[in-house]
């Protein structure tokens, strides 16, 4: 069978081999599509039992040109850039990889936040993380794995999840909070790390971040989609102290830079999962679930259930 990597951000070359290396080691081709366009992906996905992808787009456009896709697999986490309803209507099981890339966003929120705390390192006096606490918005596999390394840091850690238990968090030696509202006040940075769907879209507004400390800073290497971008922007005009520094990029980031200027950061491209040791675990991992799912049905991390 034909399994399609379509990555408009390419994989580290030495993970595309160890894809290649599961896939093939299966009996199957491997198809490669990297940095392709939207009719580029519609052509390659013709004749293909399997998909793996990043945060590429796998809408319904892409699902109709698709007449034997059995399997998509995001190699990653976030999984709002796949039409689940349109996979689900047409027998497509779709699965993330939960885990396999979060060490290296977590590194990446550390990354931003010493460089914006060290003034991009511009030779002024700047500020250290030690003993400042920092509130880990959703207590994931991203979470966790900044609470474990702001621990490093010396920070203190609170956290906000509604899904995840109090006993978990204070197993790892991180308080958790009863509101999101109580971690923004508590908090000196905040690192987001919702999903983007229907509760979350917008869900980020000035009330919320005007709640941050003296000279706060947000962090978000989730999703621009959890901001209100207007909101914010007062947030930011209102609190000259206020910071964002974001690995999604606003789409008012222009405006953002003009009016706030070192008070916002932004990546060109989202970065946080663009590591070789990410791309070598996320992408072995998709290749290995779409394996397993077309050798026996096996679909542990199907989402669209
Ligand atoms: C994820 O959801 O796994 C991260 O946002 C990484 O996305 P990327 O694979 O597009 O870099």
């Amino acid at each position: 069978m034909k399994i399609l990597v379509a990555t408009e951000k390419p994989f580290a070359p030495v993970a595309v081999k160890g894809i290649r290396d599961v896939v093939e080691a299966a009996g199957h081709e491997l198809v490669l599509l990297e940095k392709g366009t939207k009719d580029d992906l519609k052509s390659a996905v013709a004749d293909v039992e399997g998909l793996i992808v990043r945060s590429d787009k796998i809408d319904k456009e892409v699902f109709d040109c698709a007449p034997k896709l059995k399997v998509v697999v995001r190699a990653g986490a976030g999984y709002d850039n796949i039409d689940l309803a349109e996979a689900t209507a047409k027998g497509v099981c779709v699965m993330n990889t939960p885990g396999q890339n979060s060490n290296a966003v977590a590194e990446l929120v550390f990354g931003m936040l010493v460089m914006a705390c060290r003034n991009y390192y511009n030779g002024t006096s700047g500020t250290e993380l030690k003993d400042k606490t920092i509130g880990i918005h959703a207590y994931g596999q991203v979470g966790r794995n900044v609470a474990r390394i702001a621990h490093g840091f010396g920070m203190n850690v609170v956290a906000f999840d509604p899904f995840v238990s109090a006993e978990v968090m204070e197993a790892d030696d991180v308080t958790p909070v009863g509101s999101v509202e109580e971690l923004y006040e508590k908090s000196l940075i905040v690192s987001l790390h919702i999903p983007a769907n229907d509760a979350t879209r917008k869900s980020v507004v000035k009330s919320l971040v005007e709640r941050l400390p003296k000279n706060g800073i947000l962090v978000n290497t989730a999703r621009k989609e959890v901001i209100d971008e207007d909101s914010l922007m007062e947030a930011l005009a209102e609190r000259s102290d206020l910071r964002y520094l974001a690995d999604v990029k606003p789409d008012a980031a222009d405006v953002m830079k003009e009016r706030f200027g070192d008070r916002v950061f932004f990546t060109l491209k989202k970065m946080g999962a663009q590591t070789a040791e990410a791309n070598i675990k996320a992408g072995i991992a998709a290749a290995e679930q779409v394996v397993a799912y077309l050798k026996d049905g096996w679909n542990k991390f199907q989402v669209n259930k």
